[in-house]
């Protein structure tokens, strides 16, 4: 078992592919979109699988792939299907933005993917266009409705944007009276890519969990499973359920159990920290597996504790400025 300086178990590993994204979500790149990282400076194919298949080995059992957009990425089909091979793994699934990912559905069930985090702020498709800037709602759905139609257990992903999608809360949580789906809600963290200033959180938790009491007053708490980023509830007699997550709050890292790498290779032992070591390049430098494996020990014997500790290590301290999307969410 894999664990690190504080005891805590490391099992998930979150795969960033790509830092582009055929939308321009408000809380993630301004419109322009970013400086995007080259073909060279990205993670190959090849490269993500060895990878992966060292931290397997190792102890990593759920492997998520995110973005930017996974599906924007060329073949990605191809990287899902040889990671959905590799032999000791227990989960492959991956967040998507649902704009390219219907067509594929069918695929993802034949390889075993059994549930996929959809983001989707709004049921509006106008809230929808200027939230993200590009008119893509029908796509959205229409992959909702094929995960559903495949039986692919869902999770949608809301941020929730003060002034921008709140009326969208009680609709949102609507939804979940006839479609087995987790609605979670998300703390909008300042990752932006700096297109618009932070000005601190109006929206936390407490908030978002009182809003939704107000319409709800019978909401019943459910268990929350192991290593859940989410508080989970149901409105007695829906189908689906609700989740909020406490992301720039950090009530969850007591008990986090992931890593990341990002499209360029950067492992990162935390969401807010700077990134620990560039697998990438030491793999291009001719490492040997065991060097490798000697190394990500290392930097999992060093974490910090919490997500408040690593926003204060980062180098500059000068707070966040990065896109979600080059990060990995
Ligand atoms: P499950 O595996 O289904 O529980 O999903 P997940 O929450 O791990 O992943 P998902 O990609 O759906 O992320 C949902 C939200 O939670 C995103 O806004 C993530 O950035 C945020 N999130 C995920 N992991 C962490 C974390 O370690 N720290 C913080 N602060 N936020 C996180
Ligand atoms: N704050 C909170 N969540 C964010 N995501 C992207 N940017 C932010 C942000 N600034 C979410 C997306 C996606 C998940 C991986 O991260 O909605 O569902
Ligand atoms: Fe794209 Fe996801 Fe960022 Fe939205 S949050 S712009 S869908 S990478």
């Amino acid at each position: 078992m894999l664990t690190d300086n504080h005891g805590r178990k490391i099992n998930y590993l979150r795969l960033a592919v790509t830092d582009r994204c055929n939308l321009r979500c408000f809380y993630c790149m301004p419109e322009e979109g970013l400086n995007w990282l080259s073909r060279k400076q990205l993670m190959t194919y090849e490269e993500m699988q060895q990878t992966c298949a060292l931290l397997v080995e190792m102890g990593i059992e759920k492997i998520r792939i995110t973005g930017g957009e996974p599906f924007v990425r060329k073949d990605i089909m191809k990287l899902l299907t040889a990671l959905s091979e590799l032999p000791g793994l227990k989960e492959l699934t991956l967040t998507t933005n649902g704009v390219l990912t219907a067509p594929h559905v069918a695929q993802l069930k034949k390889i075993g993917v059994k549930s996929v985090n959809l983001s989707l702020d709004t049921l509006d498709a106008g809230r929808f266009f200027s939230i993200t800037k590009r008119d893509e709602f029908s796509n959205v759905m229409d992959t909702l409705n094929g995960l559903l139609e495949h039986d692919i257990e869902v999770k949608i992903n809301a941020v929730v944007m003060d002034g921008k999608n709140t009326q969208d809360i009680i609709p949102l949580v609507e939804l979940t009276k006839d479609l087995p789906v987790s609605v979670r809600f998300i703390e909008e963290m300042p990752f932006n890519g700096d297109g618009h200033v932070y000005t601190g959180l109006k929206w936390d938790y407490v908030r978002i969990l009182d809003e939704i009491k107000n319409t709800y007053t019978d909401l019943k708490k459910l268990d929350d499973p192991q290593y859940s980023t989410s508080y989970n509830y149901q409105v007695p007699g829906h189908k689906g359920s609700i989740g909020i997550i406490a992301a720039y709050s950090r009530t969850f890292c007591g008990s986090c159990n992931r890593i990341r790498i990002t499209p360029e290779g950067e492992l990162k032992t935390c969401l807010y920290d700077n990134g620990v070591m560039n697998i990438k390049d030491q793999l291009r430098l001719g490492v040997t597996e065991s060097d490798l494996k000697m190394m990500l020990l290392k930097t999992f014997n060093s974490r910090a504790k919490d997500g408040w500790e690593a926003e204060h290590l980062r180098a500059a301290n000068q707070g966040v400025h990065e896109s979600m999307a080059t990060i990995g969410g």
